[in-house]
C-alpha cells in the first residue's frame, strides 16, 4: 500500500490477518456489496453500466464461494479485501469503485449485524424445535410422578411433566432474549463510513430496506464502535447453553443406575472401551459442559470492549472468533438436545417408586396440623420430631401408629395416613403454577399457546 513502504513482517501478518475466520462473513459481505453498488448507482455515484458490472462480478465471486472454489491469496488480510481483490480481478479497475462511500469499519459491522441477526433467528427456530420435543415427552409421560429435589435431596413429589415443563419456560425466555438481540442488531451501520459519515448523499434507507434492516443507525461513531449486539447474542446464547447444561446434567443423573429414571436412545450414547456393560450418556454430559465456553466468549468480548476509546480500533477484530464458536456450539447443542429428547424414555416404575418416599409428604403433614390451628413454625418442628422418631425406629411414616403420633401432637388424626400417598400429595399442590394435575393441565395449555405463537 502507498503509505507503507516495506512489506509486512510475517509475524504482523499472522497477528493482523482475520481471513482465517472471517471468511464466514462472505455471503453477508457479498449481499452488502450488491446493495451498496445498487445504492451508488441510484445516487449517481457510479453509472448503471458500472453497477451492472459490479453486480455480475459479485455474483461470480459468490458462486465461487458456494462451489468452494474461491481461492484466497496469501496477501488477503480479511474477507472484505479478499472479495474486493477477486472482484477487481474479474471485472477490472471498476471493482475499485465499490469502496466509494464505504469504509471497512462500517462494512465489517454491517456484515456482523447481518450474521448475528440471522443466527439469533436460527436459534429461535431451534428453540421452537426443542420446546416441541419437550411437549411430546410431556404428552407421552404425563402421569408419571417422581420426586422433586432441592439440594439434590428428595423434597416433594411432582409430575414428570411439571419438571419437563420447567425447561420449556426457560426456553421461552431464551427465545425472547434472542429477540432482544435481533432488535439490537436491526439498525444499519452502513453509510457511517470510517467514523464520521461519508461525503456523499448516500441513501441509507434504501440500503436498510435492501438488507433487511429495520432502520438506520442514528450516530456514525456509535455504529462503527459498538458491538453490544454481539454481547446480546453471546449473553442470550450463554444463558440458553446454561439451561441446556442443567437439562443435560439431570439426564446424566437420571440415567445412572442409582436413579434409573430414564434412558437415552442408543444413538446418543456410547460404551466404554474397556467396560462392555457401560452405556454412557455422553451427549448429555457434553451439553452439561458446553455452556462455559460461550460464557468465556462473552467475558472475553466484555474485556475487549471495556475501556476501548471510540471509535473503531483493531481490537474489535477480536469480536469474531468467540462469536463464531458460540454460534457453532449453541446451534449444535440445541439440535442435538432436541434430537436426544425425542428418543429418550422415562421409567415409570422407578420414578413412581422413588416418589412413594413418604418423607416427601412432611410439609403436607405440617399443613395438616396448621389446619387444626397449630402455627406453621411449630407444626414444622412437630413433624421433624415425627420424622426423627420414624428414622430411629427404622419405620416408614405410615408405620407409626396414631397413638404414638398423638403423643407427639394431639392434633394428628386419620387424615395423616391419607396424606402420605404420593398421588394425593402431588395433587394437593393446587396453587397456580403448582404440580397438581389440574394446574399442570392448565400449564400444558399455556405452553401449547406459546408454542403456536412462535410457529406463526
Ligand atoms: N478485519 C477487520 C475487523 O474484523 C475489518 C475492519 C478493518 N478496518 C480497518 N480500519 N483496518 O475488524
Amino acid at each position: 500500500m502507498a503509505r507503507i513502504e516495506s512489506a509486512q513482517d510475517n509475524l504482523f501478518k499472522a497477528l493482523n490477518s482475520s481471513v482465517g475466520f472471517d471468511w464466514r462473513l462472505a455471503p453477508y459481505d457479498i449481499a452488502q456489496s450488491v446493495a451498496h453498488a445498487r445504492m451508488l448507482a441510484k445516487c449517481d455515484v457510479v453509472s448503471t453500466e458500472e453497477c451492472k458490472q459490479l453486480e455480475e462480478g459479485l455474483e461470480q465471486v459468490g458462486n465461487e464461494f458456494e462451489a468452494d472454489q474461491f481461492k484466497f491469496d496469501a496477501d488477503d488480510e480479511d474477507i472484505h479485501m479478499a472479495i474486493e481483490r477477486r472482484l477487481t480481478e474479474i471485472i477490472g479497475a471498476v471493482g475499485g469503485k465499490l469502496h466509494t462511500a464505504r469504509s471497512r469499519n462500517d462494512q465489517v459491522v454491517t456484515d456482523l449485524a447481518m450474521y448475528v441477526r440471522g443466527h439469533a433467528s436460527a436459534a429461535q427456530e431451534q428453540l421452537v424445535e426443542i420446546m416441541a420435543a419437550l411437549m411430546s415427552s410431556v404428552d407421552q409421560f404425563k402421569d408419571i410422578v417422581m420426586p422433586g429435589y432441592t439440594h439434590l435431596q428428595r423434597a416433594q413429589p411432582v409430575y414428570l411433566s411439571h419438571h419437563l415443563l420447567a425447561y420449556f419456560w426457560m426456553f421461552v425466555r431464551d427465545h425472547r432474549r434472542m429477540s432482544v438481540c435481533e432488535e439490537s442488531s436491526s439498525k444499519l451501520p452502513l453509510g457511517s463510513g470510517a467514523l464520521a459519515g461519508v461525503g456523499w448523499e448516500v441513501d441509507r434507507e434504501f440500503l436498510a430496506a435492501e438488507l433487511g434492516f429495520a432502520g438506520v443507525s442514528e450516530n456514525s461513531m456509535d455504529a462503527v464502535a459498538s458491538r453490544d449486539f454481539v454481547l446480546d447474542y453471546l449473553a442470550a446464547a450463554a444463558t440458553c447453553a446454561t439451561h441446556l447444561s442443567r437439562l443435560g446434567s439431570e439426564i446424566v443423573l437420571w440415567s445412572s443406575q442409582e436413579f434409573g429414571f430414564c434412558e437415552v436412545g442408543d444413538e446418543f450414547a456410547s460404551t466404554s472401551s474397556i467396560m462392555p456393560q457401560k452405556k454412557n450418556p455422553d451427549a448429555a454430559e457434553l451439553l452439561r459442559a458446553k455452556a462455559p465456553r460461550i460464557v468465556g466468549s462473552l467475558t472475553a468480548l466484555h474485556g475487549v470492549l471495556h475501556g476501548l476509546p471510540l471509535t473503531y480500533n483493531k481490537d474489535l477484530q477480536e469480536d469474531k472468533e468467540g462469536l463464531f464458536d458460540a454460534v457453532d456450539t449453541l446451534e449444535l447443542s440445541l439440535e442435538a438436545a432436541a434430537e436426544m429428547l425425542r428418543g429418550i424414555s422415562f421409567n415409570n416404575e422407578s420414578m413412581n417408586t422413588a416418589a412413594t418416599d413418604e418423607f416427601m409428604a412432611a410439609t403436607d403433614l405440617a399443613d395438616l396440623l396448621v389446619k387444626h390451628g397449630v402455627p406453621f413454625r411449630e407444626a414444622h418442628g412437630i413433624v421433624g420430631t415425627v420424622v426423627r422418631s420414624a428414622l430411629e425406629q427404622k419405620k416408614s411414616l405410615s408405620e407409626l401408629r396414631l397413638d404414638e403420633l398423638q403423643k407427639i401432637s394431639e392434633h394428628f388424626d386419620e387424615e395423616y395416613y391419607e396424606i402420605l400417598d404420593a398421588k394425593s400429595c402431588v395433587d394437593s399442590k393446587v396453587s397456580v403454577g403448582g404440580t397438581s394435575s389440574k394446574r399442570v393441565s392448565e400449564q400444558i395449555d399455556l405452553a401449547r399457546e406459546a408454542l403456536s405463537s412462535f410457529k406463526k
